[in-house]
């Protein structure tokens, strides 16, 4: 069952950016939690938070990377982070502890990896991408505000395939795409059964696909493919309908605060709006497919996430 998808009519699209949506926004004492905000649209997204007053922790794999990037970002920290290895995620639970935290964007992901197993074998991609952000988000979970968001960067990529329940670790056949897309419905799913299991305590989820923008998440496909893909025209510029990287994280960003989505926890959004349920295979077009708004699908998923993370039982 599809439920909540349907266009509000925010007055944002996509040509929107962070700064856009967060005129006259103001999150001075608010605090914000940016997975991978160093980099592409993670960056983008922190930098409008801080410029709207949010303090910003920035978990990061590359710390000294994440440094430079943030160098001169006022409010801004950084914390060591893994999401492929469960030890690193719990280290940064255990350092957060008794932080109080409003906005979480969990945006950190990877794309199109060639087939790496991590911690007991985990596909890379449903690691990263889902398991070690499930995990952070039950672990500070206790430390919401009570109005707190979670906003689950997921991506359109989800259009390839839904959750493969017989075969979640690709054992039987390693194929990148499908691997990214099952992670990326997995982050969409993520988000409608938190935002069941949080609404008793004001902690409200949603999913978002950001739109196309290149950035370093491109770097596993080669340049070749690049041009047939339709990224990039003959001219090796983006392709018409990409976005900047701080259009991209404006639907994040707007999510995590617009008041128009007061009592539309859990939908997936796109163009700083509530997406409308897909009517085409176009990634570009965009849209959601049933699988990634499915409760009963978001319902098992959390409980195999459960067990494989031992956290949010
Ligand atoms: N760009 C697009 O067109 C597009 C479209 C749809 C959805 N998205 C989604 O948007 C999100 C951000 O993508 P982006 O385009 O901004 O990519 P990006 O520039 O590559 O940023 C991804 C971030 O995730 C971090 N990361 C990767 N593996 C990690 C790990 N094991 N532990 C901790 N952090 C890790 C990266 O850190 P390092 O720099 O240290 O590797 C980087 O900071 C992703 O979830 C992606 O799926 C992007």
């Amino acid at each position: 069952m599809i439920t909540q998808q349907h266009r509000l009519g925010s007055g944002f699209g996509p040509h929107s950016t962070a700064d856009d949506v967060l005129t006259g926004t103001d999150l001075t004492g608010a605090t914000a939690l940016v997975t991978g905000g160093y980099s592409g649209l993670g960056l983008a997204a922190v930098r409008a938070l801080a410029r709207a007053g949010a303090r910003v922790i920035v978990p990061a794999r590359r710390t000294a990377a994440a440094e430079d990037a943030l160098a001169g970002v006022g409010g801004t920290e950084v914390h060591p982070l893994d999401l492929a290895d469960l030890d690193s995620v719990r280290d940064l639970a255990r350092r957060l502890r008794g932080r109080r935290i409003d906005i979480a964007i969990t945006n950190a992901g990877v794309m199109a990896c060639p087939e790496t197993r991590v911690g007991p074998g985990w596909e890379m991609h449903l690691a990263v991408n889902h398991l070690g952000h499930f995990a952070l988000v039950n672990l500070l979970r206790p430390q919401f505000s009570a109005g707190a968001r979670v906003v689950s960067v997921s991506s359109s990529g989800h259009f390839l395939s839904g959750i493969r329940w017989d075969d979640i670790h690709f054992r039987t056949g390693y194929d990148r795409w499908l691997a990214y897309a099952q992670a990326k419905t997995a982050n969409a799913l993520f988000a409608v059964h938190l935002d069941r299991l949080g609404a008793a305590d004001g902690l409200h989820a949603f999913a978002v696909h950001p739109g196309s923008i290149l950035t370093p998440l491109q770097r596993h496909v080669p340049r070749e493919e690049w041009r047939k893909l339709g990224w990039v025209g003959p001219d090796g510029r983006p392709a018409e309908g990409f976005k900047t990287p701080e259009q991209g994280a404006a639907t994040a960003v707007w999510a995590a605060t617009s008041p128009l989505l007061a009592g539309h926890g859990g939908a997936y959004c796109q163009d700083c709006d509530v997406a409308q349920p897909a009517d085409s295979d176009d990634m570009l077009v965009g849209g959601v497919k049933p699988w990634a708004v499915d409760p009963g699908a978001a319902a098992r998923l959390w409980e195999l996430s459960a067990d494989l993370t031992g956290t949010g039982a």
